[in-house]
C-alpha cells in the first residue's frame, strides 16, 4: 500500500512542471505543509512491520528529498507564491499615530498678550536693532556722560569709538529715540525686544532678558493719561480688581518718573514670600518723556508732551506663572517648556 503511494506521488512530482509562482505554492500546500503528503506518508510509515520498514524507510526518505528539492528548484525559478495579500504601505484602517507638538515659549505667550492689550488702545508695534550706538541707547535719552549705566559693569561694549561707542542695547528705550527721529508726532507705539546687561547669571538676574517699551507723544498728553493707560493694562493682564500704585523714581529720560507696583498676584495684597510681606510687587518704570529727549529727537517740546514706560517680560511672566528661576527661560528644558502646551493664543 505505502509503496504504491510513494511510487504514484514520485511520478507526480517528476512530472511537475510549474509555470507560475501560484503553481509552486499549490505544490507546497499539497506536499510540504504539516498535513501534506510527505507528513502523511511518514505517519503511515509508523504502522508498517519491521521488515518492511527497512526497505520503505529508504524509499520514503528519497521521496521526501525529491519533494523538497523540486520545491526549492521551482521556488528559485518562480519565487514563492504568497497566498496572503500583500501588506500595503500605510494601512489606512490603522489608528493614527500621535506626534509631539511644540509649544510657544512662555515669554512669547506673555509678550503677545501684552502687545495685544496695547494694540486695542491704538498702539502700533515698532522694533529696533539689538546692537546700538551710544547716542540711541544713552546720549539722546539724556544720560549724563558720567552715568554709571554706561560703565563696563552693566553694558556689553562691542566697539569703542570716539563719542559714539557701539554696544548691545541695555534697554528698549533706544527704540523710542529711533521712532521719534524718524517721524512726526503723534507717536503711539509698543516696542518689544531683547536687551543685554553685563550681570552674573543667577536665579534672579541674567545677562539678557526681554522688555516691552511703550511711548505716547502728542499734544496735551499728561500724567493722568499715563496712569489710566497703565491701570487699564493691569486690569486686562492680571484681572479686574488688581490695584496699582506709583512710587516716585528716577530715570534720566523721564521727568517726573515713577515705578509702578501692583497688588501681589499671589496673596492679593495680604503679604507673602513673593512680595516679601508688603502686598505689592514692582512691575515697571515709567514717566513723562523729558523735554530734552524730545528736543534731541527734533520734536518741539513746547508743543508736544508724552509718556513712556518699560517693563521686563520675564518679571511679568514670573508673576503670571509663578516661575522662580530666570534661567529656566533660556535652558530649553522640554520638561519646563511643555507645561505651556495648552496655552495657545
Ligand atoms: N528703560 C527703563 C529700564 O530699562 C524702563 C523705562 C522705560 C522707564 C521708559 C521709564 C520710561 O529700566
Amino acid at each position: 500500500m505505502l509503496q504504491e503511494k510513494i511510487k504514484q506521488y514520485t511520478q507526480e512530482i517528476t512530472q511537475f512542471k510549474p509555470t507560475s509562482a501560484a503553481d509552486v505554492e499549490s505544490f507546497r500546500l499539497k506536499f510540504l505543509v504539516s498535513k501534506g503528503v510527505v507528513k502523511n506518508l511518514f505517519e503511515a510509515f509508523k504502522t508498517v512491520s519491521g521488515e518492511e520498514k527497512r526497505v520503505l524507510g529508504k524509499a520514503l526518505n528519497e521521496f521526501k528529498q525529491l519533494a523538497e528539492r523540486t520545491f526549492q528548484e521551482a521556488t528559485a525559478a518562480f519565487g514563492k507564491g504568497d497566498a496572503t495579500p500583500q501588506r500595503r504601505e500605510g494601512d489606512l484602517t490603522l489608528p493614527g499615530e500621535g506626534f509631539q507638538l511644540g509649544s510657544r515659549h512662555p515669554l512669547s505667550l506673555v509678550r503677545k498678550e501684552i502687545v495685544e492689550i496695547f494694540k486695542k488702545l491704538g498702539f502700533v508695534v515698532a522694533e529696533g536693532p539689538e546692537i546700538e550706538d551710544d547716542w540711541h541707547n544713552f546720549s539722546a535719552l539724556n544720560f549724563p556722560p558720567e552715568h554709571p549705566a554706561r560703565d563696563m559693569q552693566d553694558t556689553f561694549f562691542i566697539k569703542k569709538q570716539e563719542g559714539n561707542d557701539i554696544a548691545l542695547r541695555t534697554h528698549t528705550s533706544s527704540v523710542q529715540v529711533r521712532l521719534m527721529e524718524m517721524g512726526k508726532p503723534p507717536f503711539r507705539a509698543i516696542m518689544p525686544g531683547r536687551v543685554y546687561r553685563n550681570e552674573a547669571i543667577s536665579a534672579r538676574a541674567h545677562c539678557f532678558f526681554h522688555q516691552v517699551e511703550g511711548l505716547y507723544v502728542d499734544e496735551n498728553v499728561s500724567f493722568a493719561d499715563l496712569k489710566q493707560t497703565l491701570f487699564h493694562f493691569v486690569q486686562e493682564l492680571y484681572g479686574e480688581g488688581t490695584k496699582v500704585r506709583f512710587r516716585p523714581s528716577y530715570f534720566p529720560f523721564t521727568e517726573p518718573s515713577a515705578e509702578m507696583d501692583i497688588s501681589c498676584t499671589i496673596c492679593k495684597g495680604v503679604g507673602c514670600n513673593l512680595c516679601k510681606g508688603s502686598g505689592w510687587v514692582e512691575i515697571l518704570g515709567c514717566g513723562m518723556v523729558d523735554p530734552n529727549v524730545l528736543e534731541n529727537c527734533g520734536i518741539d517740546s513746547k508743543k508736544y508732551s508724552g509718556f513712556a514706560f518699560g517693563m521686563g517680560i520675564e518679571r511679568i511672566t514670573n508673576l503670571k506663572y509663578e516661575i522662580k528661576d530666570l534661567r529656566l527661560f533660556s535652558e530649553n528644558d522640554v520638561r519646563f517648556l511643555s507645561q505651556f502646551e495648552s496655552e495657545v493664543i
